[in-house]
């Protein structure tokens, strides 16, 4: 396996705290008024979502969809297998993915034009993390907590190989190579 991890701390779990307040504040003031469902996306969109759900002072639905894409560099948009369904029905309801981080935006392509098929009202993105300068498929943030760059971002639901979700803030994690 070789190489141990370093974390270093990107935002806090009060920084992180307060972003989740104003998207929920500003989605409960877009959304007031009108059917909403929040669909997470598995894994890593948990943590996001029940803090964001939890600020609402709206009324939402809640389910979650678990998708698989192979290695981002290869595939190309919408190239993506979906693990699990939601069980709600969304036709004419106002739809907001809830995701944890969009980079290639491969996944959410995938996701926006499924959902789109079933005849929402409509569908929009609220994501933690917008990493948009790595985009390759045109899929638009709504809602975006953080703008990144480059660099791989672990905890508060984020993960490296199943490792760092439980942590309750956000750290960049750099690779510690023990080789050579
Ligand atoms: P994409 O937009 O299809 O390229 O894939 C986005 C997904 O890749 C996210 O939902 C995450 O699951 C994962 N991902 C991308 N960047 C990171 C990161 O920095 N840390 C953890 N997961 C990431
Ligand atoms: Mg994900």
């Amino acid at each position: 396996m070789g190489g141990s991890h370093q974390l270093t701390p990107v935002f806090t779990r009060e920084t992180i705290h307060s972003r989740v307040v104003a998207l929920a504040n500003q989605i409960s003031t877009d959304y007031q008024n009108q059917q909403l469902v929040l669909i997470g996306v598995l894994k890593g969109a948990f943590v996001f979502l029940s803090d964001l759900a939890r600020s609402l002072s709206i009324g939402a639905q809640i389910d979650f969809v678990s998708l698989s894409s192979y290695g981002s560099q290869t595939v190309s948009c919408g190239d993506v297998t979906m693990d699990k369904d939601i069980k709600l029905d969304i036709r004419g309801k106002h739809v907001l993915v809830v995701e944890d981080i969009v980079d290639t935006g491969i996944t959410l392509s995938y996701l926006m034009a499924l959902l789109k098929s079933r005849q929402p009202a409509s569908v929009d993105v609220c994501a933690l993390i917008d990493k948009h300068e790595r985009r390759q498929c045109d899929v638009q943030v709504r809602y975006a907590g953080f703008t990144t760059q480059d660099g791989f971002l672990v905890g508060y639901g984020l993960d490296y190989n199943e490792q760092y979700r439980e942590l309750p803030q956000i750290c960049h994690l750099e690779l510690e190579s023990n080789c050579c």
